[in-house]
This record gives C-alpha cells, structure tokens and sequence, in this order.
C-alpha cells in the first residue's frame, strides 16, 4: 500500500475544541489525509465545517450513521481506512461500534465510552474483526514519558514502591457551565459526561500515565471526590490513594478547581535505588534521582535518551516536543500499525506503543472504582475486581 490513510471524523467541527488538534496532529507526519466527516451534531455546521477543510459535498454527512452506511459502500480504493470520534462522552460508543461493523480502524478519545460494559463490547468487537482502535491518552505519546517507561521496565529505579500523579487544571473554577460554554456545560452533566466529571475527563489522563510508566495495575483505591462549584452536579476535584499490583503504593489528585493552574499533570515514580519526575509544562526534561550520586536531568533530542524516546521525538534538542507533537506520535504509531497490518506485515513494538482498548477498559474500571469510593465514608478499599 502506497499512499496516506485516508481518515474520517466525528465530531471536531468549527464548534469544537479538541477535533482540530486531532487534525494538527494526524496530518503532522504526512501519513494521514481528512476523506470525510460528519463534524457536528449540527448538520449546517457539519456542512459548513466540511467546507472549511475543503472536503468534496459528497463526503461530509449529516449523521454519522450516514457516513459509515455511505463510506461503506464506496469502492475500496476511495473510502476511508479509519474514523476518529471526538465527540463528547455520551456519543463514543455508537459510532465506534458501528465503524467496526462497517471494517473501519477507530481513533477515540477518552474516557473510551459512558460505561465499562460498552468498553467490554468494543473490546470483543476487535477480537472478532482484528481491527485496529487507539485511544489518545496523549500523556503517554511524549518522548520524555516513554523513556521514563523504558527506564523502569529496565529497573533502573529497582522494583517500583512510590507513584504521585497530579493533575491540577483550575478552569471549572467557577460555574463556567452556566454561561453556555459548550466545552464546561457537557463535561458536568452526568447525562453526557458519565458518573464522573474531573476523575473521567482528567483523572483517567493520570491514572493511564502512572499505569504506563510503571507498568504496574492498580488493585485497590480509596477515594475522596468533592464537588466545591455549589450546585454543580459531578465532582470537579479528587484525591486517591492506590495499590498497585506489585505492593507499591500511590497517591493520585485531579482537580479542575486549582484557581489559577492551566494544565499541570506531573508525576514522580521511587523504586529502592531512585526516582523519576516529568512534569508536562516542561516536556522536554525527565528528571533522575539517585540514591548515591546526585540528581540527573536527561533531556529529549540530546541523544540522553533511549531508542523508543527517540523514535517518538521529530526535533533537536531545544525544541520543545510538545502537546501536538505527543498527540501526533500516538496517529503516526496507529498509522504505522494499520499500514503493517494492510500490508500483510506484523507491527514492531516500537509502531504498536500507542494506548488502546486495554487502557479504554481500565479507564473506565477507574471511573466506577473512584466514584464508588469516592463518596463512601464506610468502605476504605474498593477492589478493582
Ligand atoms: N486527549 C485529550 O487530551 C482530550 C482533550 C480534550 C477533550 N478530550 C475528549 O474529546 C472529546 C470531545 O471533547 P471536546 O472538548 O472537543 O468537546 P466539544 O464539545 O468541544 O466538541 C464536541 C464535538 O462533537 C460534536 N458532536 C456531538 N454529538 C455529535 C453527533 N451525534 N454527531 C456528530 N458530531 C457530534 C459537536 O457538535 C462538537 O463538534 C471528549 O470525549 C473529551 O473527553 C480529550
């Protein structure tokens, strides 16, 4: 197979946030190329967005069931090879379901859908037609991440006993919902967000960074959720302790009312003989600590870092590899994956380190298991089983 991938979309119209950056990011490797999409809940501003991206008439839908019915019946050699859904919550499952029915690959946000059973469906759905679905963590496409991974798996740190992971975000400070900003209004409606608001929009994010790097489970948590925005009707602030499952132990916090912070997702990991600390705000530079010499700081496109690091990293050192270039690693290893896969060929390790269904799957174990402690003054530990 000699040419891009052809990509199709749900969701990500002119009356969207993170549909854009997910275009920014699959076009930044010259890999993937936008066939259709139906853009918006709105089918003016699906058309009128489809328009701006100077896609044909013909392939921007109205309804996404249109799209996948109609794209499915183009010839081979003009339909698209994958769709990506960045739609809120409540709208994932629907439409990836029914792209793998129709044979697409499938890009999905997180949290991967409103419940786990649908994740275990989605799950089964892939066993059954060897498609291919990624799911865009992005925190673990930065280049400084996945040698902070390479580093533990390598036990450099010695066996793993200590995870923090934060995630302060301070714009739901106040009732933004209430002044029509689209972005705040779905993501604290329990009807589109899910049973969690701050822990399914961005504790999922630091609960799949801390399992990543450490290659580690979580067992068991306990949790606190609060909800400080009066009337406000899912938790906009968190905090869970966790156990991993080979005995270390973990503190998590995700608040979207730390006034004042932007987006400031870090964490720290301790084995016997050091630690690590990356904090996203600083992407290029993963910090080392050392029991018996002082602390290191090991920086991206240096040659400081290991082969995966560098297979993940587009720049020199200086250039910071950032959110776009993070969420891009993730398109550009999915692609190569489906590529390998059409062309008959088996994808390397390095091609295949992009989240998936597993991770779907935890996410969404990690919403049930932090909203059921999170609110039971009762129970210490819930088990993830
Ligand atoms: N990975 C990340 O870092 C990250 C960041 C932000 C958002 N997200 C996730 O991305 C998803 C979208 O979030 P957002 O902030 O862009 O939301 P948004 O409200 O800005 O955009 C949602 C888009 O989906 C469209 N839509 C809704 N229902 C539709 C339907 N039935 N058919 C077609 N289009 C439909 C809307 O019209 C809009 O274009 C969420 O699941 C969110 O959790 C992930």
């Amino acid at each position: 197979m000699n040419r891009k991938l052809r990509m199709g979309m749900v969701g990500g119209g002119t009356d969207a946030f993170i549909g854009a950056i997910h275009r920014l990011a699959a076009f930044m490797d010259n890999q993937i190329e936008l066939a259709c999409g139906c853009f918006s809940v709105d089918p003016e501003i699906s058309i009128s967005s489809g328009k701006s991206y100077f896609l044909p008439e013909d392939r921007v839908y109205k309804t996404y069931q249109e799209m996948f019915e109609k794209e499915a019946k183009l010839p081979e050699d003009e339909r698209m090879d994958f769709v990506s859904i960045v739609t809120p919550n409540f709208v994932h499952f629907a439409p990836a379901m029914m792209a793998l029915d129709n044979g697409f690959n499938v890009v999905i946000d997180k949290p991967i859908t409103f419940t786990l059973d649908e994740a275990l469906q989605l799950k089964k759905k892939l066993e059954e037609t060897g498609l291919t679905l990624a799911l865009t963590h992005t925190y673990s496409g930065y280049p400084a991440v996945k040698d902070a991974k390479a580093r533990v798996a390598n036990g450099e740190f010695g066996t793993i006993r200590r995870i923090y992971v934060e995630y302060p975000q301070g714009w739901l400070s106040s009732k933004l919902e209430d002044t029509g900003n689209p972005q705040a209004s779905w993501r604290t409606d329990p009807k589109r967000s899910g049973k969690a608001g701050c822990m399914g929009d961005i504790g999922t994010h630091a609960h799949q960074l801390a399992e990543y790097i450490s290659g580690l489970k979580v067992t068991e948590l306990c949790a606190e959720l609060n909800v400080f925005v009066p009337n406000r009707l899912l938790d906009d602030d968190g905090a869970a302790f966790m156990r991993f499952d080979n005995g270390a132990k973990g503190v998590l916090m995700a608040t979207q009312i730390a006034a004042g912070e932007e987006n400031a997702i870090k964490i720290r990991m301790y084995g016997e003989k050091g630690g690590l600390e990356w904090n996203q705000m600083e992407p290029n530079t993963l910090w080392l600590k050392w029991v018996d010499r002082p602390t290191e700081m090991v920086r991206v496109g240096t040659g400081q870092m290991g082969d995966t690091a560098q297979h993940n990293t587009r720049t020199p050192g200086g250039h910071p590899e950032g959110y776009l270039e993070a969420f891009a690693n993730i398109y550009r290893n999915f692609s190569l994956t489906v590529r390998a896969k059409m062309n008959g060929q088996e994808p390397t390790a390095d091609m295949l380190d992009f989240p998936g269904i597993e991770d779907g799957i935890r996410g969404m174990q990690f919403i049930d298991k932090v909203v059921e402690a999170g609110y039971n003054d009762d129970v210490k530990w819930i088990s993830f089983d």
